[in-house]
């Protein structure tokens, strides 16, 4: 396979561990997994731009659970932690030359605080806030980052979490890997080069 010049990450699920602080903020496992489920749902093509944090809350409401819940998940948003892999993996990839980046549809302050909890440095970190509000997987949010990089959609592959930055980033031109931690179906026409249940699995041939 040949080697991309950058890897652009997909930042709340392929590197951090989000699931498990929505759960916590939603009182059990099934609850935040019921609330994460809305969130992608109502937020797929959203439309208009709306704050991440009125997204949280709005989803919160549609799966029937307190505000507690929101407002907890966005006080504890510095207890994220990376899945126990990813220290390694990064610091490994980037021994090798390759340059790294996050594209997330968090806020500009939620995005950046997330991404010091990886622990790594990035070459290029941007938010749909930043970018010109515009959430994946509208192209544009792609783009943006690509551009960054000052490469061809062709010269990056993507690493995804959720389903929809599957379809996403390959429309946008890249290769995608897809680091499904959490075992969430396919959405329609996706087809990842790669695609793993740790980030090590997904990422061995660049290891
Ligand atoms: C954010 O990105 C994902 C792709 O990872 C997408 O499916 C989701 O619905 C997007 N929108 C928002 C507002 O989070």
């Amino acid at each position: 396979m040949e080697s991309p010049k950058a890897i652009i990450f997909h930042l709340l699920t392929a590197l951090l561990d989000s699931w498990s602080t929505w759960n916590t903020a939603a009182g059990s496992s099934e609850a935040g997994r019921r609330w994460r489920a809305r969130y992608l749902e109502i937020t797929f093509g959203c439309g208009p731009y709306q704050t991440y944090e009125d997204l949280v809350r709005q989803a919160a409401r549609d799966a029937g659970l307190p505000e507690t819940a929101p407002t907890a998940l966005l006080q504890n948003w510095d207890s994220l932690k990376p899945w126990d892999e990813v220290s390694a993996v990064l610091k490994k990839l980037k021994e090798k030359g390759y340059r790294l980046g996050v594209i997330t549809n968090c806020s500009r302050s939620l995005g950046h605080r997330a991404c010091e909890q990886v622990g790594v440095d990035f070459d290029v970190v941007l938010t749909a806030e930043e970018v010109g509000s515009f959430y994946k997987p509208d192209p544009r949010a792609y783009a943006s980052v690509i551009d960054a990089f000052n490469l061809k959609a062709s010269d990056v592959f993507f690493v995804a979490g959720s389903s929809g930055d599957v379809v996403g980033a390959a429309e946008a031109g890249m290769k995608v890997i897809w680091h499904n931690h959490v075992g969430l179906p396919a959405r329609p026409g996706s087809n990842p080069i790669l695609h793993g249940r740790t980030l090590k699995e997904a990422l061995v041939d660049f290891l």
